[in-house]
């Protein structure tokens, strides 16, 4: 069994989405609005923090791959699904669970970017806060943690502990 240490209660992450989720429904009143969940990672946030936006919202996703089993990204990128909606002229917020070297999302804004939305804006519940690799404008933040490698709510370590319902750090790993 693996040891892990909580960093962030499940109470505080809810806390933190009722924050978020009502930030963006203030900013987006009015406005259409499509969040783009990033796979797999961000499932479980997409989840409880589509149930703190309260304005009229649809929701796609995109599954990307940075790296396999390992903790530390490669820069390459792969686009496993690509987006169902159009956005073009589209207000789009992209919804992803944690950003280390921001190379994924660098890679993403890129490609989306040229499809010409309206507007382009990121949530994220966690931000590894000092190893930026790309210097990235995220307008929503859950959480700034140190350069541990965390895992839960969503978040992995060679496929497993997605399921956590808080974020831990991974002290051992022997199974
Ligand atoms: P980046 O490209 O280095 O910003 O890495 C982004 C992706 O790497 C995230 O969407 C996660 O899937 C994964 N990742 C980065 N740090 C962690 C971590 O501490 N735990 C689990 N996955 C991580
Ligand atoms: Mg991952």
């Amino acid at each position: 069994m693996a040891d892990i240490r909580v960093l962030i209660t499940a109470e505080e992450i809810a806390a933190a989405l009722e924050r978020m989720g009502r930030q963006i429904s203030d900013d987006y009143r009015g406005k259409e609005l499509l969040v783009v969940g990033v796979l797999k990672g961000a499932f479980m946030v997409m989840a409880d923090l589509a149930r703190q936006i309260d304005i009229p919202v649809e929701f796609d996703f995109m599954a990307v791959s940075s790296y396999g089993a390992s903790t530390q990204t490669s820069g390459v990128v792969r686009i496993l699904k690509d987006l169902d909606e159009e956005i073009q002229g589209r207000h789009v917020l992209i919804v992803e669970d944690i950003i280390d070297s921001g190379l994924t999302l660098n890679y993403l804004l890129k490609s989306l970017r040229v499809r010409k939305p309206e507007s382009l804006e990121v949530a994220a519940l966690l931000v590894k806060q000092g190893i930026q690799r790309v210097e990235l404008d995220v307008r929503y933040v859950g959480f700034e943690i140190g350069p541990e490698f965390v895992v839960g709510y969503g978040l992995d370590y060679a496929g497993k502990y997605r399921n956590l319902p808080y974020v831990g750090v991974l002290e051992s790993a022997t199974v």
